[in-house]
Order: C-alpha cells, then sequence, then structure tokens
C-alpha cells in the first residue's frame, strides 16, 4: 500500500485510531454522524439539493422506516472462520457489496468533486457509478482511480447522442452501462425550491457535448407529454442499446415484476431495484417491498442490485438476505465527501462495511451466500 493519496491517509487514519490521534474527528462513526457534519458544513440550498425528496417527501421518509422495520433473525453456533464479503458477478470478484450509486455534479459538494469520490472509491475497492451529470470528464475520473466504474447514462434525447457517450465510456474501461429509467421528469422537489438552489455557472455537466433539444410541440399538443417526455427512452431504445454495446447493460429504478420480466427477456443483463432515493416520484413503493416480487419472476442468482435509503451495514444485510446482489448507497458516500473529500468518502464505506462484518457475524454468515439463507421479517 501507498504512503500517497486516499491509501495512506486511510492507513495513518487506522494508526491514529490505534494511538489516539485520528485523522478523521473521533466523533465521525458512522453514516448518520457523517450526515450530521455535511449539513453543517454544506449552504443551506445544497443541503436541500442533497437531502431532499419529491413533493411531500413521504417516500423519501418510507425508504428509511422500510429498513428500520424489517428484522433478521439470526442464527447461532456458525462457524466463521475464513468468512468474507465478497461476490462473483460476470466473471468478476467483488470485495464487498457496499458500492456507490450515481450522483450528479459532485462539484457542488467539494472542489475535487468526481475525482475525490473516485479516488475514495478505489482506496476501498469499491465500484462507482458514475452521473452523466458529472462535473468532469470520464476520462479523467477513470485515470484518477482503480475502481471498477461503471457509467450511468441519462437518455440524451437521441440514440446518436447517447451513443457518443456510450463509446466514451467503452475506451475509458468503464465496465458496464447503466441507463436510468426512473426519471423522464426530474422530482418536484418542494425543499429545493424553498431553498432558492441553483446550479453555480461553473458547475458543467462536462461530458454532455450534446445538450438534449427540447422539442417545442406543434400549437395544440401537450407542452409536456409531446415535449420533455418525448425525449425520455422506451422499451424498443433499450433493445437497441443492448445490440450497440458488449459492456452489460443495467437498467436503474425497475420496481414492477412485469418490468423486471420484460428486461430479462431482452437480455438487460441486471436490474438497480430503485426509487431514486425518494427525489423523483413521492408516493412511491420503496425497493425493499419491491425487492421480493422481484427476486420472484427474475432467474436465480439474476444481478439485482438494490438502493434507496440504505444508512447502516445491518440494512445491507437486511437487503441481501431479501434477495439483493448488493447495493449502493447515494447520500452517505456525498456526506463523506462534503466533510473530508476522498477520505471521507473511504471512510463512510469503511464504516458501513465494519457495520455489515460485524452483522454478517451476529448472525452466523461466513458470506454472502449465507446471508441469503438468512430470515428478515417484514
Ligand atoms: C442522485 N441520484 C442519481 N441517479 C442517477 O441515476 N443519476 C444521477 O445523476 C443522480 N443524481 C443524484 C443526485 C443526488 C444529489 C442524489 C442524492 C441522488 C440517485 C442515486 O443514484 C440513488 O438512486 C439514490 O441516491 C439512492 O438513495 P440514497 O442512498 O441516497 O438514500
Ligand atoms: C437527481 C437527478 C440528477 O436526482 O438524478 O438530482
Amino acid at each position: 500500500m501507498t504512503q500517497g493519496g486516499v491509501e495512506g491517509a486511510m492507513t495513518r487514519a487506522k494508526e491514529g485510531a490505534m494511538t489516539g490521534t485520528m485523522a478523521i474527528a473521533a466523533h465521525l462513526f458512522s453514516v448518520p454522524a457523517y450526515e450530521q457534519e455535511a449539513q453543517a458544513v454544506l449552504p443551506p440550498a445544497i443541503w436541500a439539493y442533497l437531502s431532499g425528496g419529491a413533493m411531500s417527501e413521504t417516500t423519501l421518509g418510507a425508504n428509511r422506516e422500510s429498513w428500520e422495520r424489517l428484522q433478521l433473525v439470526p442464527r447461532r453456533l456458525q462457524a466463521l472462520t475464513g468468512g468474507h464479503t465478497r461476490l462473483e458477478l460476470w466473471g468478476k470478484t467483488y470485495e464487498h457489496p457496499i458500492w456507490l450509486a450515481p450522483v450528479a455534479h459532485q462539484q457542488l459538494f467539494h472542489a475535487e468533486a468526481e475525482l475525490a469520490s473516485a479516488q475514495g472509491a478505489g482506496a476501498t475497492q469499491t465500484p462507482m457509478l458514475v452521473s452523466s451529470f458529472a462535473n468532469r470528464r470520464l476520462e479523467d475520473i477513470a485515470a484518477h482511480s482503480s475502481a471498477p466504474l461503471w457509467f450511468q447514462l441519462y437518455w440524451q434525447g437521441s440514440r446518436a447522442a447517447s451513443l457518443a457517450l456510450i463509446r466514451r465510456a467503452e475506451s475509458a474501461g468503464y465496465q458496464a452501462i447503466v441507463l436510468t429509467v426512473d426519471a423522464p421528469h426530474m422530482g418536484i422537489r418542494d425543499r429545493e425550491r424553498a431553498s432558492g438552489f441553483q446550479l453555480a455557472a461553473d458547475c458543467l455537466a462536462v461530458n454532455l457535448e450534446y445538450s438534449p433539444i427540447r422539442p417545442v410541440p406543434e400549437p395544440g399538443r401537450h407542452p409536456l407529454f409531446d415535449g420533455l417526455f418525448a425525449l425520455a427512452p422506451v422499451w424498443e431504445d433499450v433493445v437497441w442499446l443492448k445490440s450497440q454495446t458488449s459492456l452489460p447493460v443495467v437498467l436503474k429504478g425497475i420496481l414492477h415484476p412485469a418490468d423486471a420480466q420484460q428486461a430479462v427477456q431482452l437480455g438487460v443483463d441486471g436490474l438497480i431495484v430503485s426509487n431514486h432515493g425518494g427525489r423523483v416520484m413521492d408516493g412511491c413503493i420503496t425497493p425493499m417491498d419491491a425487492l421480493p416480487a422481484l427476486r420472484a419472476v427474475t432467474p436465480e442468482l439474476y444481478p439485482l442490485f438494490l438502493d434507496s435509503g440504505i444508512r447502516r451495514g445491518s440494512e445491507v444485510v437486511k437487503a441481501l438476505a431479501l434477495g439483493a446482489t448488493a447495493v449502493m448507497v447515494g447520500r452517505p458516500y456525498v456526506y463523506g465527501l462534503a466533510v473530508a473529500g476522498a477520505l471521507g468518502v473511504a471512510h463512510v464505506v469503511q464504516l458501513l462495511r465494519e457495520e455489515l462484518e460485524v452483522t454478517m457475524g451476529q448472525c452466523g454468515c461466513a458470506s454472502l451466500q449465507a446471508v441469503r439463507q438468512l430470515t428478515v421479517l417484514d
């Protein structure tokens, strides 16, 4: 392990923990602690953008409640020696199942933006999904990280514009294409509106050379349904996408079993069961409530990732026990980014991973396969 960069800082932080001189403040021992600290360091409007949810925020709250209400039924007296958190996917081995969800415009949270997150991801062997709305070039992010990177595609309104991004991601070594399908329109977020949040002029989606052209509907046509909604992808575009790339294609935001079945039939390689962290639609089913039905209609071991509302390693265990292949976190690592850049991102992942491992042991599970056999009660 090098002594420079985040790896060095992580080593020093661990050594510091033993000698009582922490590189990271001692009160930052959990995601909720990072959340409090992030709120304290970020301007109120940026905090409203990061933490807010759609409309009355019932779905935002339901995401948290869903994980809190589940109960694990631990097994006792199981041998734990040789245990690990590894998983195999598409011929590759991943060290642990807590991955970084795509989050737009990370320059809002830290001057080094996605470069810092990617560095933190690399230091902790954590796959990171890079948003279409990144503020740094896909190529520069890849150059800054040893982490496996996946590219999150927001449909660019046309196949040609979407393909240009996919080709860049492929050339830069991104390992999967993730098409987000749950946001034909951004959420109506009251808290964000009340805060007066606006993107700063220098906060640019630098990878989007082709900004989507908003069609102006003919007189008499609907401004939204025939306008912005007309730019959203449809199933035929998923078929086309599959035909254009040899990388695995994943759909983000699937919640209905019939959509999951259709995706499997079309050869889609995996799904992210997500309600976008409660940011897009209020009154939406939670991923926790949706997952069992999706697991029931998809082939055994079909990759079903999950995000929205996970804040504890124990909740990762719950999600995996319900059938998730791995989980992703969005806001938690951004709290780390806001508080301490790359080191904060790495620390948040490390804290969640420690909670995951301790909970696994407490449940008698020495592997993620064992976690999948656990009983979890709603
Ligand atoms: C997001 N999310 C998101 N998703 C996506 O597909 N593309 C994007 O650009 C963004 N941007 C984004 C910005 C911010 C500020 C947040 C908080 C989230 C959604 C994200 O990938 C993920 O689905 C949720 O964040 C998961 O919920 P938690 O972990 O934040 O509760
Ligand atoms: C959001 C969009 C960018 O959630 O996905 O803010």
